[in-house]
């Protein structure tokens, strides 16, 4: 296998799955501190209160992440850390501390990639109406440009939002996710119309304030769609699953990718979804583009032509292997069919903003943690990911989810993601052997693939 020179190699983590210091020197409160405390809202009440503590402990992970070899690392701000109500009074302290993580990373020689808003919404907003409020995309176009003049000096890869399909179905439909809403369909399309707006905004400004030039990309819950062969049947049913918005349905790729890169809402889901209202904003937001499309990958669903030509979808049999996340089955074709789709759709360079194997790891009798499944869906994800790259597909980068096990939103820590094993209770980092697997990975560039 081979990857480009410069190809990005990474881990992936989140503020709020990794740093605790919920309260520390001045950090506002988040939607997320405040579900956590919801009775029966996550998997026998755990919080993000502490985590992995990474707040006061980042410099043993900066070390770890050196160790690893990663030359890339994607990590969030938190926005209630850096604006404690979300938007006026800047907490200093906040700032403060993401220079001295970013300073310490780029002094290890790993590139940060800055996600500004992974899921820790700040409270105060969410208690000005949130999303549907029509000032949404301008609070975080604000919080943008706070971070681009304070980091736009070091960091250059920029993702405003992290997965908004996430955001708006699990947070504002399901309410499996904070803030824990259950709103009507029409209510949420506006929602994830505010927060594209607000996406582009928040590019523009990085674009204009950050001193380094600003590449921004988004970090989408790509819906991966598989051929079940390499038929040019089967093919064009995957590509035609990936690209439709079927009727009612927020898990959809388009919807999502197409107003950041063509600057409109597909036709199919206009029809499906409806047209958001416009917004006074919305000529100006459309017209920037992103520059690169992230992807974030765990599980695909398979199709083939119908008899008629249409896509069928093909349901995995009894037993096909499986994450300990319920229903993410192992899929690893993909990481060759969504790079390419995505890249002929929109024509930038495609980037796995996310990917990994939840599992059930636990330190074992000689002190190891031994973890050969995460190794072998690591392995089997990667070979296909370079066929996408020996196909032709533009692919910069693969980030990892995650470096070190940590809070998994509403399963809180009952499963384990990390190449990391952390113990909740003393807070102890082991690294596993895909640890040392992915370091070799990263060392020859995917080369013993
Ligand atoms: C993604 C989230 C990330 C993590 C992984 C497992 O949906 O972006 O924070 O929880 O799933």
């Amino acid at each position: 296998m081979s990857f480009p020179k410069d190809f990005a190699w990474g881990v992936a983590s989140a503020a709020y799955q990794i740093e605790g210091g919920h309260d520390a020197d001045g950090k506002g409160p988040s939607i997320w501190d405040a579900f956590c405390r919801r009775p029966g809202a996550i998997f026998d009440g755990h919080t993000g209160d502490i985590a992995c503590d990474h707040y006061h402990r980042w410099q043993e992970d900066v070390a770890l992440m050196q160790a690893l070899g990663v030359n890339a690392c994607r990590l969030s701000l938190s926005w209630p850390r850096i604006l404690p109500d979300g938007l006026g009074t800047v907490n200093e302290a906040g700032l403060a501390f993401y220079d001295r993580l970013i300073d310490a990373l780029l002094t290890a020689g790993i590139t940060p990639w800055v996600t500004l808003y992974h899921w820790d919404y700040p409270l105060g907003l969410q208690q000005r109406g949130g999303w549907a409020n029509p000032d949404s995309p301008r609070w975080l176009a604000d919080y943008a440009t706070i971070c681009a003049r304070r980091f736009g000096d070091r960091v250059r890869h920029w993702m405003p939002v992290n997965e908004p399909q996430c955001i708006v179905q699990l947070g504002l439909v399901n309410g499996s996710h904070a803030p824990g809403y259950h709103l009507p369909l029409a209510d949420a399309v506006q929602c994830g119309h505010h927060q594209n707006l607000g996406t582009l905004l928040a590019a523009a400004a990085l674009r204009t304030r950050a001193s380094l030039p600003a590449q921004v990309g988004c970090a989408m819950a790509a819906q991966g769609m598989i051929p079940l062969t390499d038929s040019a049947a089967d093919i064009t049913a995957a590509r035609t699953a990936t690209w439709r918005v079927p009727s009612d349905y927020l898990w959809n790729n388009s919807w999502w990718t197409d107003p950041l890169f063509l600057g409109i809402y597909p036709e199919d889901g206009r029809r499906a979804l409806g047209d958001p209202r416009p917004h006074p904003d919305q000529a100006e937001a459309f017209a920037t583009k992103l520059d690169f499309c992230g992807i974030n990958l765990y599980f695909a669903r398979v199709w083939r032509a119908g008899p008629d030509g249409t896509p069928q979808e093909v349901p995995r049999p009894a037993g096909y292997p499986r994450t300990s996340q319920g229903d993410w089955h192992m899929t690893p074709p993909v990481l060759r069919w969504a790079p390419r789709f995505f890249h002929e759709r929109y024509g930038v360079p495609v980037v796995i903003t996310e990917n990994g194997h939840q599992n059930l790891d636990h330190v074992h009798l000689d002190g190891k943690v031994h973890d050969p499944q995460r190794i072998d869906y690591l392995h089997r994800h990667l070979r296909e990911l370079g066929r996408a790259v020996a196909e032709g597909a533009d692919v910069r980068g693969y980030f990892h989810w995650t470096l070190m096990d940590n809070f998994e939103w509403a399963l809180g820590y009952n499963v384990r993601v990390g190449l990391v094993h952390v113990d909740f209770q003393t807070l102890k980092r082991t690294p596993k052997d895909s640890f040392a697997w992915y370091r070799e990975v990263v060392r020859v560039n995917g080369a013993n693939l």
